[in-house]
């Protein structure tokens, strides 16, 4: 893996700002392309002041330059990643204009929350060396990435990016198949399915579904995992349980009623001040430090 690799990152929004972060503070070149002028008028700025709230060495945003020029951000480049907005036809465009400024051997990378990679590089010439690498928010407090290869991506094109990322600090997963949510959203989302039914159904109220998982399992989760926990209170427990439990919970195949109707009702959660629950903008700000306070405490843990 080279040890400084020149890395275009494409977006220069929440996503895009961090992983640029990530990458220059881990030594590398990093290039940051935008279409929109504001973002990358603002994204030394972001970097500069995250890295100096973490403590970090704050001469890393030296090594990010902005770009208003795909072609410019791209054509050095070792390794490109995509942070562009979650839609298909932006990215299936943006990679195809990429490909004709890149080397046939720069990794071309997909940082979308559940699109399968497959749709995203369908197009492209050279597939071998396409793939997903999906981060968390924010990317210099979350570790996961996950590295999703399709049925084209070469094997040493996966080990070199789960390599590239390793050595900035983060912990890469092997995502085999290109299924849509790859892991960590398929997880997510099976919980919030059943969140989401538990208050349809009227069993209890919104607050009381995060009061549950707060104080019961959430507490665990961190250190342990759900197969872990399988394991330590036996799968034949697990089986007993399963028999009673599956057929009682949700598995319709599309979204909740009561959450397109909330949605229908201008109920989109902080940014309109209520979804789910109502939220002050006091609220919205506590709950958002707490939240980063929390990843910053298991961020000094870890290290
Ligand atoms: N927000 C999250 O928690 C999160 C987590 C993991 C993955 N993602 C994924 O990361 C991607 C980016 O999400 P975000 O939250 O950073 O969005 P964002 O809206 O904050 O940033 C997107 C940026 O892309 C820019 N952009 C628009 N069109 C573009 C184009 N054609 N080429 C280059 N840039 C363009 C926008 O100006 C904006 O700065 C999405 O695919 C999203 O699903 C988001």
């Amino acid at each position: 893996m080279a040890d400084k690799a020149r890395v275009a990152v494409l977006g220069a929004g929440l996503m895009g700002h961090g992983i640029a972060q990530v990458f220059a503070l881990a030594g590398h070149g990093v290039r940051i392309y935008d279409t929109v002028a504001a973002s990358l008028d603002q994204v030394r700025g972001r970097i500069a002041s995250n890295l100096r709230d973490l403590g970090d060495d704050e001469t890393a945003v030296e090594r990010v330059r902005p770009t208003a020029d795909l072609a410019e951000a791209v054509r050095d480049a070792d390794f490109v990643v995509e942070a562009a907005p979650e839609d298909l036809a932006i990215k299936q465009a943006l990679f195809q204009q990429v490909e004709r400024h890149v080397r046939p051997d720069t990794i071309l990378a997909s940082n979308t929350s559940v699109i399968p990679i497959t749709s995203i590089m369908q197009g492209l010439h050279e597939r071998s060396r396409a793939l997903g690498t999906h981060w968390w928010n924010p990317p210099y407090l979350v570790p996961l990435v996950e590295v999703i290869g399709t049925q084209w991506t070469w094997p040493a094109v996966i080990e070199w990016t789960m390599a590239l990322h390793a050595a900035a600090g983060k912990k890469p997963a092997h995502v085999k198949k290109d299924v849509a949510g790859f892991i960590g959203n398929r997880l997510q989302h099976a919980l919030w399915r059943e969140a989401v039914a538990l208050v349809e159904h009227g069993i209890c109220d919104a607050e009381t579904v995060d009061t549950v998982i707060k104080a019961a399992f959430g507490r665990r989760l961190a250190v342990l995992g759900p197969l872990e926990n399988a394991d330590l209170v036996g799968t034949d427990l697990t089986l007993a349980i399963h028999k009673t439990v599956l057929p009682a919970i949700d598995s319709r195949p599309a979204p909740s009623p009561y959450l397109e109707r909330l949605v229908a009702e201008g109920k989109l959660g902080f940014k309109s001040g209520e979804g789910f629950r109502k939220w002050t903008g006091e609220a919205q700000a506590e709950l958002r430090a707490k939240v980063v306070q929390h990843l910053k405490q298991a961020r000094a843990r870890d290290a």
